[in-house]
């Protein structure tokens, strides 16, 4: 029999506990380990019997729950805390994630919101133990060598091309528009041989931003022959645009991306940048394999954020995956698109929330996209001026080296990351 799992009820009303209880009570993979009246009650029993997951009330008298989720955010992560407030505490909601909640719950809430959330935040922090467990023990990879091992691969290792990953754990925060003009901006700022590959596989558009054949050939040509794959045999399947890059699509409809596996994919990028400079990839926010595949192999992954809490809440979730993959802040670097758009939150603010720096920012500018998707060209061609162009060919320059100096322009080693399906998104 599967453990259950352990709640702590933190509100100062006792009616509340008393219904919470009862809604728990019907669960049979749950049960309540405690219960607090107040901020300070919670931060001891936290600390001392470490439950699965915290329910917590926002408003308390001793110590509110914002508060107390900050200390246990900071001094019990394993647990992690679901936040519970009233409709219009808007600017409450927005403190407790800022504070290390992990999911709210807006009052009232039906039962199956409840446990669902329970249960998700659960799901999700047994994945990061589990992941923890596997990773924590793992010799380096580069056995014995050291820094020297390291300078000692530079040298005999052929020059391999940088795989450049974005990725998003929320939807449509921009990572195809980012990555297609960026994939330009690379080509055209270093003139070297750039391909932009769709790695959306169920969900794929880059043919239609960038204006392609519906006839043009797609990864899914490659089904049955992956074990052919080499350079050449990608080539035949790569779309030449006008803008110079190369493109590889992705397929014309979700089942037949069902059929390309993770480690088809590995193949794939790993040939890719042996005849490219830059391989640019764009994913679809899930956990699947395939996706997986596509963050393992990358030297760099474009974290794309929008500034407002819900894209908050998800990467603090997805940086936690991160570290516990074995990924350094030198291979997951976030990207603040729309930057500048209202009803958001303050970069300083993420920052200070997510404990690390947004290195790269975009400003909105939906009319530049607007015209640039209507005439299919990407808008770093057809507003070179804009400040978005602008903001993209910065990012170019810092990849490639180009400009200031930073860490991302060198390949990071990558560790053995374990690699099982992870499904965190995908399964709902
Ligand atoms: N910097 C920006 N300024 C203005 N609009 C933007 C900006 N970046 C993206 N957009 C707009 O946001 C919308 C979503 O962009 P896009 O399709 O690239 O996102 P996505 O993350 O790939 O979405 P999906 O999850 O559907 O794949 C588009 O209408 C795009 O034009
Ligand atoms: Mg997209």
């Amino acid at each position: 029999m599967s453990e259950k799992i352990r709640i702590l009820v933190v509100d100062d009303i006792a009616e509340t506990r008393e219904n919470l209880a009862k809604l728990i009570g019907f669960e049979s993979d749950m049960t309540i380990v405690g219960s607090a009246d107040g901020g300070q009650q919670a931060v001891e029993f936290a600390k001392r019997d470490k439950p699965d997951v915290i329910l917590m009330d926002i408003n308390m008298p001793d110590m509110d729950g914002i508060t107390a989720t900050e200390i246990i955010a900071n001094t019990v992560p394993e647990s992690p805390v679901i936040m519970m407030s009233v409709q219009d505490e808007q600017d409450y909601l927005r403190r407790s994630m800022l504070a290390g909640a992990r999911e709210f719950l807006v009052k009232p809430f039906s039962a199956d919101e409840l446990v669902n959330a329970i249960r998700h935040v659960h799901e999700i922090e047994k994945v990061k133990r589990a992941r923890y467990q596997q990773a924590a023990p793992a010799p380096q990879p580069t056995g014995g060598g050291g820094a020297g091992g390291q300078s000692l691969r530079q040298v005999l290792e052929p020059e391999r091309g940088k795989i450049i990953t974005f990725f998003s754990p929320k939807g449509g925060v921009g990572r195809t528009t980012i990555a297609t003009n960026l994939a330009v901006a690379l080509h055209q700022s270093t003139g070297k041989p750039v391909c932009l590959v769709d790695g959306s596989l169920p969900f794929g558009d880059i043919a239609v931003i960038l204006n392609m054949s519906p006839k043009a050939k797609t990864i899914a040509d490659l089904v049955g022959a992956f074990d052919q794959v080499d350079a050449e045999v990608l080539e035949t399947v790569l779309v030449s645009h006008s803008t110079g890059i190369k493109v590889l699509l992705a397929p014309p409809t979700p089942e037949a991306a069902e059929l390309i596996t993770g480690a088809n994919i590995k193949k794939i990028l790993e040939t890719l940048r042996e005849s490219y400079a830059y391989v640019v990839v764009d994913t679809w926010p899930s956990f699947q394999e395939q996706v997986l595949t596509m963050l393992d192999v990358a030297d760099v992954i474009l974290t794309l954020m929008t500034l407002e809490i819900t894209s908050l809440k998800n990467v603090r979730v997805f940086m936690e995956i991160a570290e516990k993959l074995g990924y350094d802040d030198q291979k997951v670097q976030l990207v603040a698109n729309r930057n500048d758009s209202s009803g958001g939150i303050k970069a300083s603010d993420v920052e200070a929330s997510l404990g690390r720096k947004i290195p790269h920012t975009i400003v909105s500018d939906g009319r530049a996209l607007v015209l640039a998707v209507n005439r299919g060209v990407p808008f770093v061609i057809s507003h070179r001026e804009s400040q978005v162009a602008k903001d993209i060919f910065t990012l170019a320059d810092k990849l490639s080296g180009a400009g200031e100096a930073t860490g991302a322009a060198t390949a990071t080693p990558q560790k053995a990351a374990p690699k099982q399906g992870l499904r965190l998104f995908g399964a709902r």
